[in-house]
C-alpha cells in the first residue's frame, strides 16, 4: 500500500509533505520518511512507526529545500524499521515507492553482481540503483528514469528525484494510483487527490504505464514507450481539511455514531420516500435484461456484497455470483453476455478488486461499482457508479462504509425487483417504506452502547470467539468475526449456523463464547436449534436479536442484546451496529490501537 508525495515548490516543502502524508496515513503507518534537495544537498529524515515519530525527528533536525518527496509505509519487503523506511537513496537518486516490484530478486542479484550495495531489504532500493546504473551510462536523468522503468515488473507508483536537479520529479504509475496536482509555479504528486487537497484541486490522474516529468511550471506525461500522452485535468472535489475526531475517543467510534446520518443520505440518494419508489438512476445495464450479476470485492466490502446476494436473489430473483476479488481475478470465470459485473469498494483503489474489474472489461460485460471515493480508479474505470454517501472513513476497520454499502445494495435490489417485475408496485412501496425506517432504528441501536461496553469487558477475557448466523445474518457473523479480530486481535471465526455441526462444534467449551446473530425471521427456529446444540455442550451464548427473538429463544445466554425490531430488509443494517460496537469496546478494553490496528491498512493497493 504505502502513500507517496512529491512537491516541486517555492517554499520549504518538508512541512507540506508531512501535512500531505497525514492524509495518506490510512495507506500504511509502519514507518515514514521525507527527503529534500537543499542547495545541492540531498537530505533525508526517516522514522519507524507512525508519522508522529517522523514529525518529532524533523522538529529536532529540520530539513530545508523547496523540492522533496515523502512516504508513509505499509511493509511488504523487509521489516518496518528505519533502514527499510523510504525514501531510498542510490548515489544522486532518491526514490519513494508504493507497490511491489515482482522481479526484484533477479534485478537485485544482477545489481549486486555489478557491484551495487544494498542498505535495505526492500524491493524499492533496486529501482534507485537501476536509475543510478543508467545515469552512469551518461543518460540524462529523465532518460535514465525511463530506462529503469522499462526493466520493472509488478505494481508501482514511484516518485524519483535527483541531486543536482532542483526542478524535476519523475512520477510513474503501473497499478497503484498516482495523481499530479497543478499549482501556481508549484507542482505536486500524491497517491490521491485528498493528500494534495490543501495545495490544489486541479488534478491529473496518471494511467497505468504512464510516467510524468514534473517541473515547477508544468508537466508532461509519456507512455512506457516514451510517446507523449494527454491526460485530462480535473477539478477534484476532495475535502481539504483533515477530518477530526470531534468529542469521540477514536475515529471508529465517531464513524459508528455517524451511521444514522450517512445511511439516511445514502438511502435518500436512491429511494424516493414520497412516492415509495426506487429512483430511476442511471445504470450501465438493464436489470430486466440481465440473467446474472457477478459481484467481487475484498474484506468488509465483500461481506456487504454477500448480504446483497441474498437481497438480489430474494426480491429480484436475480442470481448473483459473489467472490473475493483476489480469487475472482485468477479463476477465469466465463461471463455470459447477458450478465453484468458489480464491484464494491470503499476506497475504489483495492488492487484485487481493480484487477477483477479489468478482467470483466476484457470479457466485455457492463461494469458498475459501489464506491465511496468517487474519483478513485475503480470509479473512473467503471461504466457507472453507485456512490455511498458515507463521507471520509478514517478508521481502518470499516463501519459506516459497510452500512452505506448495504444501503445501496438494498436500494439496488428493490430497483432490480421493480424492473424485473418480481415485486408489485405496492411491494416496492412497502420495501422503500421499510428501508426509510433504517436511520431511526440504527439511531436507537446506538443506545445499546452501555450494555455492549459492559459485555465487551467480559469478551476481552477470552482468546477465541465464534460468530454464527443464517441467511443475511451469516455474512454479518463473518463481519462480526472480522471486526473483532482486526481491532482487538482476539481470534474469531464466523460460520453459517447450519455448518456448526460440520466442524466448529468440536471447539465448543466454556472458554469460547458463541455470538449468535438471529433476528426473529423466517429461519429463527433453525438458529435456536443450533444454540441448543451449543448450550448442550457447555458453550456460552451471546445472542443478538430483536424483542420477538428474545421472547422465543429458549436457551440460557450469557447476555442477550435486543436490537430494535426491524423489517426483514432493514435487519442486517440494524444488526451491524451491535457487532461493530462489541468489537470496538472490546478493542478499547484490550488497549489496542483501534483506528490503526497493527499490520493492517485501509487501502490495499498491492496483491
Ligand atoms: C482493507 C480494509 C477493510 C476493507 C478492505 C477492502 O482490508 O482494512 O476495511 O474492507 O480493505 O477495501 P475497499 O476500499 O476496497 O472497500
Amino acid at each position: 500500500m504505502c502513500g507517496i508525495v512529491g512537491i516541486v515548490g517555492r517554499a520549504p516543502v518538508a512541512p507540506l509533505i508531512v501535512d500531505a502524508l497525514k492524509r495518506l496515513e490510512y495507506r500504511g503507518y509502519d514507518s515514514a520518511g521525507v527527503a529534500t534537495i537543499d542547495h545541492g544537498r540531498l537530505g533525508r529524515r526517516r522514522a519507524e512507526g507512525k508519522l508522529v515519530n517522523l514529525e518529532r525527528r524533523l522538529a529536532d533536525e529540520p530539513l530545508d529545500g523547496t523540492i522533496g518527496i515523502g512516504h508513509t509505509r505499509w511493509a511488504t519487503h523487509g521489516v518496518p524499521n528505519e533502514t527499510n523506511a523510504h525514501p531510498h537513496f542510490s548515489g544522486d537518486v532518491a526514490i519513494v515507492h508504493n507497490g511491489i516490484i515482482e522481479n526484484f530478486a533477479e534485478l537485485r542479484a544482477a545489481l549486486i553482481a555489478d557491484g551495487y550495495e544494498f542498505s535495505s531489504q526492500t524491493d524499492t532500493e533496486v529501482v534507485a540503483h537501476l536509475v543510478t546504473r543508467e545515469l552512469k551510462k551518461e543518460l540524462p536523468p529523465v532518460e535514465a528514469a525511463h530506462a529503469a522503468l522499462r526493466e520493472l515488473e509488478g505494481a508501482f507508483a514511484l516518485a524519483i528525484m535527483f541531486r543536482g536537479e532542483e526542478d524535476l520529479i519523475i512520477g510513474a504509475r503501473n497499478g497503484p494510483p498516482l495523481a499530479v496536482g497543478h499549482g501556481e509555479g508549484e507542482m505536486y504528486l500524491g497517491s490521491d487527490a485528498i493528500a494534495l487537497a490543501p495545495f490544489t484541486n486541479a488534478i491529473t490522474y496518471l494511467e497505468d504505464g504512464d510516467w510524468a516529468v514534473i517541473h515547477r511550471d508544468g508537466m508532461e506525461i509519456f507512455d512506457i514507450d516514451g510517446n507523449r500522452v494527454e491526460r485530462q485535468k480535473r477539478q477534484s472535489v476532495g475535502t481539504s481539511y483533515l477530518v477530526d475526531k470531534g468529542n469521540y475517543r477514536h475515529f471508529m467510534e465517531k464513524e459508528i455514531h455517524e451511521q444514522p446520518e450517512v445511511v439516511s443520505h445514502t438511502l435518500a440518494h436512491y429511494l424516493d420516500f414520497t412516492t415509495g419508489a426506487a429512483k430511476p438512476f442511471e445504470t450501465p445495464f438493464d436489470f430486466a435484461a440481465i440473467d446474472r450479476l457477478s459481484v467481487s470485492a475484498c474484506g468488509t466490502a465483500y461481506l456487504a456484497g454477500l448480504v446483497g446476494k441474498y437481497w438480489f436473489e430474494r426480491y429480484a430473483r436475480l442470481p448473483v455470483d459473489i467472490d473475493v476479488a483476489s480469487e475472482f481475478r485468477y479463476r477465469e470465470m466465463p461471463l455470459s453476455q447477458k450478465s453484468a459485473a458489480l464491484f464494491i469498494s470503499q476506497s475504489g483503489e483495492t488492487a484485487d478488486t481493480l484487477a477483477s474489474l479489468r478482467y470483466c472489461r476484457r470479457e466485455g460485460v457492463p461494469i458498475s461499482a459501489i464506491v465511496n471515493v468517487r474519483e478513485s480508479t475503480i470509479a473512473r474505470e467503471s461504466d457507472g457508479i453507485f456512490p455511498t454517501l458515507a463521507g471520509p472513513e478514517i478508521g481502518v476497520a470499516s463501519t459506516k462504509a459497510f452500512t452505506c454499502q448495504l444501503s445501496v445494495l438494498a436500494s439496488l435490489a428493490v430497483r432490480a425487483a421493480a424492473a424485473r417485475g418480481t415485486i408489485t408496485r405496492e411491494g416496492e412501496a412497502a420495501l422503500v417504506r421499510q428501508l426509510s425506517e433504517t436511520p431511526k432504528l440504527i439511531n436507537q441501536a446506538l443506545k445499546l452502547a452501555p450494555q455492549i461496553e459492559k459485555l465487551a469487558r467480559e469478551l476481552s477475557l477470552y482468546k477465541d470467539v465464534l460468530y454464527l448466523g443464517r441467511d443475511t445474518s451469516y455474512p454479518l457473523a463473518l463481519e462480526g468475526a472480522l471486526k473483532l479480530k482486526e481491532i482487538s486481535y482476539i481470534h474469531a471465526e464466523g460460520y453459517a449456523a447450519g455448518e456448526l455441526k460440520h466442524g466448529p462444534i468440536a471447539l465448543i467449551d466454556e472458554k469460547m463464547p458463541v455470538i449468535v446473530i438471529a433476528p426473529h425471521d423466517r429461519i429463527f427456529d433453525k438458529t435456536v436449534s443450533n444454540m441448543q446444540e451449543v448450550a448442550a455442550r457447555g458453550g456460552k451464548i451471546i445472542l443478538i436479536t430483536d424483542a420477538e427473538g428474545a421472547r422465543h429463544a429458549t436457551v440460557e445466554t450469557l447476555d442477550t442484546i435486543i436490537v430494535p425490531d426491524a423489517p426483514e430488509i432493514a435487519a442486517p443494517i440494524v444488526h451491524a451496529l451491535p457487532i461493530q460496537m462489541l468489537a470496538y469496546y472490546t478493542a478499547v478494553f484490550m488497549g489496542t490501537d483501534v483506528d490503526q490496528p497493527r499490520n493492517l491498512a485501509k487501502s490495499v493497493t498491492v496483491e
